[in-house]
């Protein structure tokens, strides 16, 4: 069956269809411009249209189903990115209807969908949504899944390829796992379509939960089939950095110990917790943003080349660098890992609680919400140069960027100057103010020989006036193209955790001295500047 905006009477396209569907659009392309005209699709991957599927939504009624799942889903629909023949079956314990819970879908998309809603591809996108109620340590809802999937996919023409994306909460996967297991959901028998699992983050809790998580979910599904995701690797300039790293010669030769004296990622959030106080007493900003946003952001900057831009190319790549990232020992992590908890303060000049007034938080909570860490990635490229890292809750401003700070001149040629030449520097914004900048000295107009350092900007909005596609759009679209190259995988995940679990053990062993040790509002506790003030650094203003 054609996809809507496809002349009908077309058949549906396989995955092998896509690829030379991919190749005449391309040829197109030559003698008139393709979907351009459509500007909801500016900056979409035109040519990709998934097989026809069934969408499983694990957690239809939670907060990241209504916020990110469904809106991305939608914006697909909407600019013709997935088949005519889908269907998403939200799953949850609430006791709804499909209209009750179409109602709320409908509602979910009118507040976020990032691009507005049209009256007609809301009501087809909605007559493609539908509900079944279940518990999910119930066997009973499994067999009725099975069969309402039956059902279902006999009325959509899915030709039973399905998606399984688990949007609950992290405690409720093994079961989910397990249960889509013993129905037989998760087989590919060939012929039958295919099945794949989106697992949302955290995956695991600790490295030994990690490996648990792996081994349950290997049971049923063979890892092509298991997408773990982390929204960072979808977002438009974390994508780029690949693009920008690999696309251009200039930045390699210098890409080194030789040349870069130290590298700092910020994740950096004016937002307290919001109403997840039960979720972050649990998680805290180590599990949360550490062990895997800024890890992955710190494996795109330190990544050898890969020879093939495929999944597993990219993938091996990324874990070499955090192989080489030694776990610290305790004496190493009360010297080189700062935790903090925010009190109360003043944030873009309105007054806040602090983390233990938040609702659902303990009123002794140990919980951290800001981590600064000093890691070494100990390989041949990077041996020498630190990685500090940091993120927390209730900063100034939202800022997530890399910085890569260049070493020093090797000799003061210009002695007369009044101020010392600064070392260059490249700053990559993720968001917001999406773009890249280098930073180099300049003489300074007159008849002296006065330096100053002066920017050179490239910023996405200028350069392309365009708006991105959201993190999730991009990353479920690739699921359903079967495209796991920006997807987390097992050993990954796991020596991630072998990273952030001795931080998180050490811990346990030496609560916190003094929390809550940072006003809401400011750059995080004191020790966080000492961890670089000790090697004559400081952190970059933001
Ligand atoms: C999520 C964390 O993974 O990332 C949140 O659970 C955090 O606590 C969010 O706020 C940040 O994402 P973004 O895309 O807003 O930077």
């Amino acid at each position: 069956m054609p996809a809507p905006g496809r002349p009908s009477g077309r058949p549906a396209p396989t995955s092998t269809s896509i690829r030379a569907l991919r190749l005449a659009r391309k040829g197109r392309r030559r003698s008139a411009p393709p979907a351009q005209a459509n500007p909801l699709r500016d900056g979409l991957r035109l040519e990709r249209v998934p097989d026809p599927c069934a969408i499983v939504l694990f957690g239809a009624t939670g907060d990241l189903a209504h916020r990110k799942v469904l809106p991305a889903l939608y914006q697909l629909w909407r600019t013709n990115l997935l088949p005519r023949d889908f269907l998403i079956l939200g799953v949850a314990r609430r006791p709804y209807t499909k209209e009750t819970f179409r109602a709320e879908v409908r509602a979910s998309l009118l507040l976020r969908s990032r691009t507005g809603v049209d009256d007609e591809s809301l009501a087809t996108f909605l007559d493609r949504v539908s509900y079944l109620q279940g518990n999910f340590d119930d066997p009973g809802a499994f067999d009725r899944l099975r069969e309402t999937l039956d059902g279902c996919e006999r009325e959509h023409g899915t030709s039973r390829n399905r998606l399984y994306y688990l949007a609950t909460q992290p405690s409720a996967f093994p079961e989910v796992i397990a249960q889509l297991g013993r129905v037989g959901l998760s087989h590919e028998t060939s012929g039958e379509g295919w099945r794949r699992i989106i697992i949302e983050k955290p995956f695991g809790h600790d490295a030994e939960s990690a490996v648990r998580l792996n081994r349950e979910v290997g049971r049923v599904f063979r890892e092509r089939q298991i997408y773990r995701i982390d929204h960072y690797l979808g977002k438009e300039t974390v994508r780029n950095l690949l693009v920008f790293r690999f696309a251009n010669g200039i930045f390699e030769p210098i890409w080194n110990r030789r040349y870069v004296d130290h590298v700092q990622i910020t994740v950096a959030e004016s937002m307290g917790i919001e109403d997840r106080g039960a979720f972050y007493e649990e998680t805290g900003a180590s599990r949360d943003v550490l062990q895997n946003h800024l890890l992955q952001l710190l494996s795109l900057v330190a990544m050898e080349p890969p020879a093939t831009f495929g999944a597993d190319a990219l993938r091996d790549e990324k874990v070499q660098v955090v192989s080489a990232i030694a776990a610290l020992t305790p004496d190493e992590v009360a010297s080189n890992v700062v935790r903090g908890q925010y009190g109360p303060g003043w944030v873009a000049a309105n007054p806040v609680a602090g983390y233990r007034q938040e609702s659902e938080v303990d009123p002794d909570s140990e919980t951290e919400t800001f981590v600064a860490a000093k890691l070494q990635v100990d390989n041949w490229r990077w041996s020498g140069v630190p990685f500090y890292l940091r993120t927390g809750k209730r900063l100034p401003r939202r800022a997530t960027e890399i910085a890569i700070q260049f070493r020093a001149v090797p000799h003061r040629l210009f002695r007369d100057t009044t101020i010392d030449p600064e070392p260059n520097l490249l700053a990559i914004r993720i968001q917001p103010d999406e773009g890249i900048l280098l930073r180099f000295e300049s003489k300074m107009p007159g008849l002296g020989l006065d330096i100053r350092s002066v920017n050179m900007d490239f910023t996405y909005g200028s350069a392309f006036s365009v708006d991105s596609p959201d993190a999730y759009e991009t990353l479920i679209l690739d699921a359903l193209l079967g495209d796991a190259s920006l997807f987390t995988r097992a050993d990954e995940v796991e020596k991630a955790w072998g990273i952030v679990t001795p931080i998180l053990d050490s811990w346990i062993a030496t609560p916190p001295a003094r929390f809550p040790n940072y006003d809401a509002g400011t750059w995080g506790p004191p020790e966080a500047d000492r961890l670089l003030a000790r090697d004559g650094r400081r952190w970059r203003r933001l």
